[in-house]
Order: structure tokens, then C-alpha cells, then sequence
């Protein structure tokens, strides 16, 4: 027999669930100029980029109402990690689970979040997201196995970015003149879709950052100076807290770290994303791969800049472990390797 309050609990839990959170993303061009060195076109949302972020509790239905009001290009929005079970037609991806969504036209995206972590969405029509076509997706999480361990959180992308603009870019890409497929090599690394960005800190307070490689093509390495990171989450997935002092976030990766700060406030700290140049066929000698921001203990004192590094030591994230206790597979009775290779047509296609 369930008590009253037991069925008050249940309701209220619920409804709690079934939440709706609705977003009504007006899509337009507008002009932006994150690195500081060119004004360009960038696609942004009801008239503002960086984008806005789409936030939603475990259990939530999103709704997100796109209007496609780019005039010159069709859309799409993905929802990069979320699994879509049995929504599938939500997904996004132009030519496999729906049309594109014409200029002009709508298209209402509707499906409900069952996992907890660090995402983000993205156009997923041609390869038009780099024009600026991305922003985080947080799902937070009542059950959190961290909920008590740290104070506040900071979300913070990190990107490629690129001068020229996507169609620009992809002709000279897949073309008969780029045999090798050699990529597109960017202009600059941006956080947070800006440059020189300060981030308010408060003495001895535990910060969790969400860190989102939103980038086109470049993995980059990344750390705070004098702060020790605890890896918590990637991609979605809780791990046992592992410590690291640089990692490596490959574009689309996520990884949610906890940082507590010093107690003396006297010093600000950079923090540093840096591209992985091996990456680039030819680097440019005017490229600064490097994107510096800082943790602001004291906003009167200076921004130091950062020391160079001799060598990236990134954490290895193979040796971290899921909190859910999965046992792994056990042995396998025959393997089988493939051998694979990017062997382009002399046409610069694949
Ligand atoms: C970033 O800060 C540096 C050093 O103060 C300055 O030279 C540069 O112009 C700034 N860049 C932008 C885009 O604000
Ligand atoms: C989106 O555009 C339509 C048509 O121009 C307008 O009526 C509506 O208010 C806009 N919505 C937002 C959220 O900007
Ligand atoms: C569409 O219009 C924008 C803004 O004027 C421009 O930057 C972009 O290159 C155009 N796209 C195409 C495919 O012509
Ligand atoms: C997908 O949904 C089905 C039916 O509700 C459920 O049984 C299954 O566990 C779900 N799968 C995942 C990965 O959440
Ligand atoms: C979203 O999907 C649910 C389940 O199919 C439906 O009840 C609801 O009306 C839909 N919402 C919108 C805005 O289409
Ligand atoms: C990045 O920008 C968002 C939105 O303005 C802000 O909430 C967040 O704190 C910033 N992240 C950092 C690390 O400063
Ligand atoms: C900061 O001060 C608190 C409270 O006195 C102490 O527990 C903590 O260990 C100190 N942190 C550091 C990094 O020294
Ligand atoms: C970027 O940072 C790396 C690592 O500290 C350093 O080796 C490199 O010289 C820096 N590049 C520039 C242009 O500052």
C-alpha cells in the first residue's frame, strides 16, 4: 500500500520529469569578429552570437522551434551525443533523418533528454557549422555523483576558426587542385567564440568547467596554469575522478573538470588552449595557434601571459573509468583487424 504522501512524491517526481523546456531559434546571418583580425558573416540566433545554450534537466522534452530565416542556405540543427531513442527522425542530420530545412522554412525538433552531461548542437546541413552554427546543450543532473563537490559551473567552448567562409572553404577542399585532401588550416583558436576571455573566480570555491571543443577540425591541448584539474565527466560519461594537469579535447569531445582555487587572491592564471599544429599540412607563420584566458582572482591585478611549454604531457583518457561499474567485455573468441587508410581519388575526394 503506497501511503498519500507516497503518491504525492510520485506525482511531483513525475512532474518533475516531464518538464517542457521550448526554444524558438530564429536563424540569421549576422557579422562577428571573435579573433579581433576580420569582420566576417557568422550564423547566429534570434540576433545573437555566440549562440544561446540550450539547458534541460535529465528527463526534460526539448522543443526547439527553428525558423530558417538565413535566406541564401538551408539548415539543420544536431544534437551532438544526444542519443534520440526512438526519435530518430530529431536527429537532424540532413540526407539521413530529414530534409534540410529550406529559407524560409520551419522545423520543429522534439524529443526528450534520458542522460545527464556535457553536449552541444550544431548545423548538420553540408558542413555549414563552422560558419558559426554551434553552441553548448548542458543537461543537468539532480543524481549527480559530484552534486556536493563543487560550487559552481562554468561552461567554456573552445574552436578552430576560420576567415574564409564554409562554401568558400569546401570548394577548394574537394577539388581536383587538393589532390591529398588537405584540410583547411585555421586563422585562429577562439573560447568561448571570443578572444582574451577573463573568467571571474572566487577564493577556495570548487568550479566544475564544461569544456566543449566546438571546432571544425583542430584538437586542442588544453590546461590551467597552477591548477590541477579532476576529470568527471566525458562525453557524457561520469568517471571516477581523475587527475590530469593537460588534456587533449578532439572537436566534438566534452570533458567536465573540477578546479578549486587558491586561497590567495593576490594572482590571476592563464589558461590555455592550443591547437594541435601536427594536424596542419602547412602552418602559416603569422597562425597564433595558442587562445589564452584567465582566472580572475583579482581583476586589479595583471594577466600574466602564459609560459611556454616544451612538450604537451596530455592525460591519457584511456585510463579513465566509468562511475556505473560496467564490467568490461571479457576475452573475444576470434579478432578480426582491419587496416584502414584515407586514400583520396586524384579528384580530391574520398
Ligand atoms: C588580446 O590581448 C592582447 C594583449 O593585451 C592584445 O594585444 C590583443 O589585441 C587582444 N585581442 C583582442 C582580439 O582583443
Ligand atoms: C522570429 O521571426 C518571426 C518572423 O520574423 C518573428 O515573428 C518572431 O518574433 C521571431 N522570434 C524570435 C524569438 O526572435
Ligand atoms: C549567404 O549570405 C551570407 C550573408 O550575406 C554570405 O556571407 C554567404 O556567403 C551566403 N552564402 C552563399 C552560399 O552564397
Ligand atoms: C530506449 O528506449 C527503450 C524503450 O523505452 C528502452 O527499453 C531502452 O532501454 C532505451 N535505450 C537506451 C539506451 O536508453
Ligand atoms: C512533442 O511531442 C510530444 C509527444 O509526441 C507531443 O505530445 C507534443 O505535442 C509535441 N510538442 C510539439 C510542440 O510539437
Ligand atoms: C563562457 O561564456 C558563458 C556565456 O557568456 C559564461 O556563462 C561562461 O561563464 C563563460 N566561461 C568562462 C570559463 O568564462
Ligand atoms: C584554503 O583554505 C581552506 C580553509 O582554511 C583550507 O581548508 C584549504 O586547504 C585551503 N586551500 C589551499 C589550496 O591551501
Ligand atoms: C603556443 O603555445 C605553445 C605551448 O606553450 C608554444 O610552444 C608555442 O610557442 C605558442 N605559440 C605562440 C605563437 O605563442
Amino acid at each position: 500500500m503506497f501511503s498519500a504522501s507516497t503518491i504525492l512524491a510520485l506525482c511531483f517526481g513525475w512532474l518533475a520529469q516531464a518538464a517542457t523546456v521550448t526554444y524558438d531559434f530564429n536563424i540569421t546571418w549576422l557579422i562577428a569578429n571573435p579573433d579581433g583580425l576580420l569582420n566576417r558573416p557568422v550564423i547566429g540566433i534570434n540576433g545573437q552570437w555566440p549562440l544561446p545554450y540550450i539547458t534541460a534537466t535529465v528527463g526534460d522534452r526539448v522543443v526547439v522551434n527553428v525558423l530558417n530565416q538565413l535566406g541564401n542556405e538551408s539548415t539543420s540543427l544536431h544534437f551532438h551525443g544526444i542519443y534520440q531513442n526512438g526519435t530518430t527522425e530529431m536527429d537532424g542530420v540532413t540526407g539521413v533523418s530529414q530534409c534540410p530545412i529550406p529559407p524560409g522554412g520551419p522545423f520543429t525538433y522534439n524529443f526528450t533528454i534520458d542522460q545527464p552531461g556535457t553536449y552541444w548542437y550544431h548545423s548538420h546541413e553540408t558542413a555549414q557549422y563552422p560558419d558559426g552554427l554551434r553552441g553548448p546543450l548542458i543537461v543537468n543532473d539532480p543524481d549527480s555523483p559530484y552534486k556536493g563537490q563543487y560550487d559552481e559551473e562554468r561552461v567554456l567552448t573552445v574552436s578552430d576558426w576560420y576567415h574564409e567562409q564554409v562554401p568558400t572553404l569546401m570548394k577548394s577542399f574537394i577539388s581536383v587542385t587538393n589532390p591529398t585532401g588537405a584540410e583547411p588550416v585555421p586563422k585562429s583558436a577562439l573560447m568561448n567564440d571570443t578572444y582574451n576571455l577573463t573568467t571571474p573566480v572566487e577564493p577556495g570555491k570548487t568550479y566544475m568547467f564544461r569544456i566543449i571543443n566546438v571546432g571544425a577540425f583542430a584538437g586542442q591541448y588544453f590546461w590551467f596554469e597552477g591548477h590541477t584539474m579532476r576529470v568527471v565527466e566525458v562525453d557524457g560519461i561520469y568517471t571516477d575522478a581523475a587527475q590530469a594537469d593537460l588534456i587533449y579535447i578532439s572537436p566534438a569531445q566534452r570533458y567536465s573538470v573540477l578546479i578549486t582555487m587558491k586561497n590567495d587572491t593576490s594572482t590571476n592564471y592563464a589558461y590555455v588552449g592550443s591547437m594541435d599544429q601536427t594536424l596542419f599540412d602547412t602552418v602559416p607563420a603569422s597562425l597564433n595557434p595558442n587562445a589564452t584566458g584567465w582566472l580572475v582572482y583579482d581583476n586589479t591585478a595583471p594577466l600574466p601571459t602564459p609560459s611556454l611549454l616544451d612538450a604537451f604531457n596530455e592525460f591519457d583518457d584511456f585510463t579513465l573509468v566509468p562511475t556505473d561499474g560496467e564490467e568490461l567485455l571479457g576475452p573475444v573468441d576470434y579478432s578480426i583487424n582491419l587496416d584502414v587508410k584515407m586514400a583520396n581519388l586524384g579528384d580530391g575526394a574520398s
